[in-house]
């Protein structure tokens, strides 16, 4: 293990790389344990995604879809109107994995719905030799490196002071934030989902904001779960589409003023949600030096960010 020590400026614990991706001591641990102990069962669907891509908000369509027989979306007791998505859908390696070595999962019901940030190279291997579903959600790094810079201010203690936007933008550049270097997390999935398309269902965070009906009805039918009529499609998609809003999920008491059990509060996970916000932050070098790192990073793979 390569490591990196703490830095006020930016991490507040070391970093240590993992088959080339960069973790804190916690969350490693919970990979490791994950690694050895979780058994993936063929229905299972695991979301897959880099930090602050839009987890979130999958995270919540992924549930509602999946659930819409048992929990129809227009009940005023839909489970997601009184809990934080992450307490619908956990982290393998940062939530299960980390509070148990290896947890009792036999309560869960079928089909299973966790997440994870693993890159490709780190995930337990029943999830390759299973038949269970990856739907990989990724977002342009502009807009994802903005998030996490502002998400990391404000998890911040405040005795802390923020983290400058220049300090966070070298490490990101350089391939150091947490499960980064971000673009080697992302093209390790896109390789994989045009080797094998059936199991990993390859997604935008701008695609799913510019045809939402589309990618939900796509995501249906890839989950084995699909529409059974055109009038079911219409009224359905639609009212997920709408609880899952970010407007509609910012707004729920649960999220204004809840906290997960590991500290963070739930508002933390509701910023913005637009994509472009970058320019509002970003200047015109910051701009050219992450295109460059794109073009050549992406150059020959067929991904458009
Ligand atoms: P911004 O910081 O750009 O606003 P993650 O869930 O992976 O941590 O990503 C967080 C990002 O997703 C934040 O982006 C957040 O605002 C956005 N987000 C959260 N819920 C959303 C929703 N329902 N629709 C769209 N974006 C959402």
């Amino acid at each position: 293990l390569s490591t990196l020590p703490a830095e006020r400026g930016w991490v507040t614990s070391a970093l240590y790389n993992y088959q080339g991706f960069w973790h804190n001591a916690r969350q490693l641990q919970g990979v490791l344990s994950c690694q050895k102990h979780f058994e993936a069962q063929d229905d299972d669907i695991l979301l897959v995604t880099a930090p602050k891509s839009g987890t979130t908000w999958l995270k919540a369509i992924l549930f509602t879809l999946v659930n819409r027989i048992r929990f129809p979306q227009t009940q005023d007791d839909h489970p997601l109107l009184s809990n934080n998505p992450h307490m619908l859908v956990p982290f393998l390696e940062l939530k299960l994995y980390v509070e148990d070595e290896s947890p009792d999962l036999s309560s869960l019901v079928s089909p299973r719905l966790f997440s994870t940030h693993l890159p490709y190279v780190s995930l337990p291997k029943s999830v390759q030799d299973s038949q269970c579903k990856l739907v990989y959600l990724c977002r342009n790094p502009k807009d994802t490196f903005i998030s996490l810079w502002a998400f990391t201010n404000k998890l911040r203690l405040q005795e802390m002071g923020t983290n400058s936007l220049e300090q966070v933008f070298d490490k990101f550049c350089e391939g150091v934030s947490l499960y980064g270097p971000f673009w080697d997390h992302m093209l390790g999935y896109w390789h994989e989902s045009l080797k094998n398309p059936e199991k990993i269902y390859f997604l935008t965070y701008e695609v799913m904001k510019e045809q939402p009906n589309l990618h939900l009805r796509k995501l249906a039918d890839f989950l084995g779960c699909p529409f059974s009529s055109k009038e079911e499609e219409e009224n359905v998609v639609e009212s997920i589409l709408k609880i899952c809003s970010f407007d509609n999920l910012s707004n729920l008491k649960v999220n204004k003023e809840g906290k997960l059990p590991s500290g963070e509060n739930n508002n933390a996970f509701f910023r913005k949600g637009k994509v472009g916000d970058w320019k509002n932050y970003l200047t015109t070098e910051m701009l050219e030096r992450l295109e460059k790192i794109c073009e050549e990073k992406l150059h020959g793979s067929g991904l458009k960010l």
